[in-house]
């Protein structure tokens, strides 16, 4: 087989795609991913709209392929960018952290394709009830904000396939074809990986976050500010400042406070490695090297084909 529902519902050759990532998922890394086999995401959450408009112009000269664009449905200029989306008709739109009722229709009726990402079950029903066509269904171990529960993906991506009937695509915690391989014997169709392409040639992000990403090690990152927006950072001098503020019991004012204004963008986009909020992923302690796209999706795709043989001739008689 190869072919499945992802792969038919996107057009692509390889059911992997590249999440959208603030400050370091632009047009040159969607385009990047899309030529390649992939689908490529412009995350749009740190764009104004003539910002977006930009990246998917340019994103549209560099590829003929399917591409999409990430939506956090919280951003305050969200009508702007959905009247972008369907002006320039992009083809693929992922929504992120809001409800999927407000949006699915308007995009299916221009005939957009919608995926909602999730971190739970019951949000991966209510997503298939407002009508989307796939869900995202994202671990404790992603990168960037994340649910409350703390669902971990090996536990999630079962529940969520068990729970709909659209096809589900697994995230947090992959970035190598083996971890695709364990996601699609839990019942995913497809993956969506962040935190590997950080470290790519294309990604948007400051070179100092990539390479910071490349020397993380384990257990350097952490899911927290819950009382604000749950968020997966890397060790570094705020994240310090963060668990200080913890222990000295901080008001939810006193953190929103000292994460002030811009700090994602001064970390991962200016490379200020101190001061700035770094997300990434639990995986940044197995990412050692900084790799063009199409190189890190070909070798995803070479090792789950390799995981998934190898798998396949393990049999014990029952
Ligand atoms: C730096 C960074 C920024 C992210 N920004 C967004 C975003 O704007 N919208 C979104 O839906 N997800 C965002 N994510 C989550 C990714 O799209 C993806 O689901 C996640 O990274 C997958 O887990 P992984 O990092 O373990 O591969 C971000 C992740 C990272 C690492």
């Amino acid at each position: 087989m190869n072919t499945n529902r992802i792969t038919q519902l996107f057009n692509i050759k390889y059911p992997v795609v590249q999440g959208g990532m603030i400050w370091c998922s632009g047009w040159e890394l969607a385009s990047a991913v899309s030529n390649a086999g992939g689908l490529g995401i412009i995350g749009s959450g740190s764009m104004y709209p003539d910002i977006l408009e930009q990246h998917i112009v340019k994103c549209k000269a560099a590829t003929n392929k399917p591409f999409a664009v990430n939506l956090p449905l919280i951003y305050p200029q969200v009508a702007d960018h959905i009247d972008l989306i369907i002006r320039y008709q992009v083809p693929i739109v992922f929504s992120s952290a809001g409800n999927p009722k407000t949006w699915t229709e308007k995009f299916k009726q221009h005939g957009i394709t919608v995926v909602h990402v999730v971190s739970s079950a019951k949000f991966a029903l209510k997503s298939q009830e407002a009508g989307v066509d796939a869900v995202v269904a994202e671990g404790f171990e992603a990168g960037g904000h994340n649910g409350r529960e703390e669902t971990t993906t090996m536990v999630l991506i079962p529940m969520v396939a068990n729970a709909v009937q659209i096809p589900v695509i697994a995230a947090g915690g992959i970035g190598s074809g083996k971890a695709m391989a364990a996601a699609f014997a839990l019942g995913a169709e497809g993956v969506q990986v962040g935190s590997r392409f950080v470290a790519s040639v294309e990604s948007s992000a400051h070179i100092n976050f990539k390479k910071k990403v490349v020397e993380a090690g384990e257990g350097q990152t952490l899911l927290t500010l819950k009382e604000l927006t749950p968020v997966r950072l890397l060790q570094n001098k705020f994240y310090d400042q963060v668990m200080d503020a913890y222990r000295q019991g901080a008001s939810k004012e006193q953190l929103i406070a000292l994460l002030g204004k811009g700090r994602s963008k001064k970390g991962m986009f200016e490379g200020d490695l101190d001061d700035g909020e770094l997300e990434i992923g639990q995986v940044s302690a197995a990412i050692h090297d900084i790799r063009p796209a199409a190189d890190i999706l070909l070798d995803i795709m070479l090792e789950f084909n390799h995981a998934t043989q190898h798998i396949g001739a393990i049999q014990f008689p029952t």
